[in-house]
């Protein structure tokens, strides 16, 4: 289109050159002063040249003219001037109008440009009449229709051209959202890398804590009771210090085992795919054996069909919750119960140690990279994670009281499914 419209643009500098031509031979056949006819022409086309140059620099504001705005107007009111002085030296030179019509509707907004084109009239009516000495229908129709059909045309042209400087804005701005979509889209890729790296690392810590730190502090206990045994001497009962022993060893190779499958991030070696139950069941029987505390262990519902991330996270509940009685509760009895209901999961761990205060607890806050703190949120946000919660319950002299809650819907799925891929 933007071809069409140049074409139309240099066909109507054409004609005015033509035109002006034209009605300087005729003007000098009808005998009008020759320097003045020729002054006046190349002053008039010496005007257009220099508008139709400066239009160039705003290509869409106007196709024909000085450039955009008052500059135009100023412009045209010009040229119109030095046309006015050149019919009062020949009428023959009102043909000229047809080209001032058709920049008429270029410069000015319709009723101004109906206003401009009826005094142009008015001028080529008066000059016909001076030269023949009347005007007929005919002679007034003519030039109307000449006016309204040019008023028209350069209308239309300059709508044409509206449109496509829109049509280029649109274009433009469709390019510079589908480059913005890209970038975001690139962005949003690097953050999902950096999450995916954020959220292995807090699973390892995770790990690390609920089993091997948790083992680690296990042969410590032990250790140091088989030194206490050993320093005993031949008091000592060399049977208690063999089972000391043999708890340590294996309570080491389950944290080096342990410790292969953090690094490899597979399923705790607990679940060894007999199932939480199972899995629960042989942590409380050594737990029982190395604290010397009694423990019960209480199933409900169908346990089958939990999602290993399920597992995977009561199963370190269970763990860290143990570790915590061990070190913290000085009990004589821990009862875990694992409850299946149709939709959901529940985890409690209950045991009649010295309790604690879990608000004062949680005002301390987790003590970030030392000695304690780190169990119980972490417990709490790997729940949340999978869309369940940690709620604790105690108080000092009254036992501990953990109760995990797990959904078994789109989000334990959905967690299993990452970890798997
Ligand atoms: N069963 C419990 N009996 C008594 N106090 C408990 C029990 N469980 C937790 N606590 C108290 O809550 C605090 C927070 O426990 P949490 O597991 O968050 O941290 P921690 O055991 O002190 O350290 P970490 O688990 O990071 O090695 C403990 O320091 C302890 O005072
Ligand atoms: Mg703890």
């Amino acid at each position: 289109m933007e071809r069409a419209l140049r074409t139309l643009t240099v066909l109507q500098h054409v004609l005015f050159g033509v035109l002006a031509v034209v009605c300087l031979a005729r003007a000098l056949a009808t005998g009008a002063s020759v320097i003045a006819s020729v002054l006046l022409t190349l002053t008039l086309l010496g005007w257009y040249a220099a508008g139709a140059r400066a239009s160039r620099r705003h290509p869409a504001e106007s196709l024909t003219g000085a450039g955009p705005g008052r500059q135009g107007v100023v412009w045209l009111l010009g040229l119109t001037a030095i046309w006015a002085a050149l019919v009062a030296l020949s009428p023959e030179n009102i043909w000229l109008a047809f080209s001032l019509w058709l920049l008429a509707g270029h410069f000015l907004r319709p009723p101004a440009a109906l206003a401009y084109a009826a005094s142009v009239l008015a001028l080529v009516l008066l000059a016909t009449w001076r030269a023949t000495g009347s005007v007929t229908v005919a002679g007034i129709i003519g030039p109307v229709i000449g006016a309204a059909f040019a008023v028209a045309l350069s209308r239309g042209q300059v709508a044409l051209a509206r449109e496509g400087i829109e049509r280029a804005a649109l274009v433009a701005s469709l390019v510079a959202a589908q480059t913005e979509a890209e970038t975001l889209h690139a962005e949003l890729a690097a953050a999902q890398r950096e999450s995916g790296v954020l959220a292995e690392r807090t699973r390892l810590s995770r790990d690390i804590h609920d089993t091997l730190a948790q083992g680690f502090s296990s042969i410590l206990l032990l250790s140091r009771a088989a030194g206490a045994a050993g320093a005993a001497g031949a008091a000592g009962d060399p049977a208690t210090l063999t089972s000391l022993l043999g708890q340590i060893e294996r309570t080491a190779a389950a944290n080096l085992d342990e410790a292969r499958r953090v690094v490899g991030a597979l399923a705790p070696r607990d679940l060894d795919g007999s199932g939480l139950a199972a899995a629960l069941r042989r942590i409380l029987d050594a737990f029982g054996e190395e604290s010397g505390i009694r423990t019960d262990l209480r199933i409900d519902g169908d346990p089958a069909g939990l999602p290993t991330t399920a597992e995977v996270a009561l199963l370190r509940t269970t763990q860290g919750a143990l570790a915590n009685v061990r070190r913290h509760a000085q009990a004589t009895r821990v009862v875990v119960s694992l409850s299946h209901l149709d939709d959901s999961v529940r985890l409690d761990i209950v045991d009649d140690g010295i309790g604690f205060d879990p608000a004062a607890d949680r005002r301390r806050g987790p003590v970030s990279g030392g000695a304690g703190g780190y169990g119980l949120p972490s417990t709490r946000a790997r729940l949340r994670e999978l869309g369940g919660d940690l709620s604790v319950e105690s108080a000092p002299g009254e036992g501990t009281a953990l109760t995990a809650h797990l959904p078994l819907g789109p989000v334990a799925a959905e967690g299993d499914r990452e970890r798997v891929g």
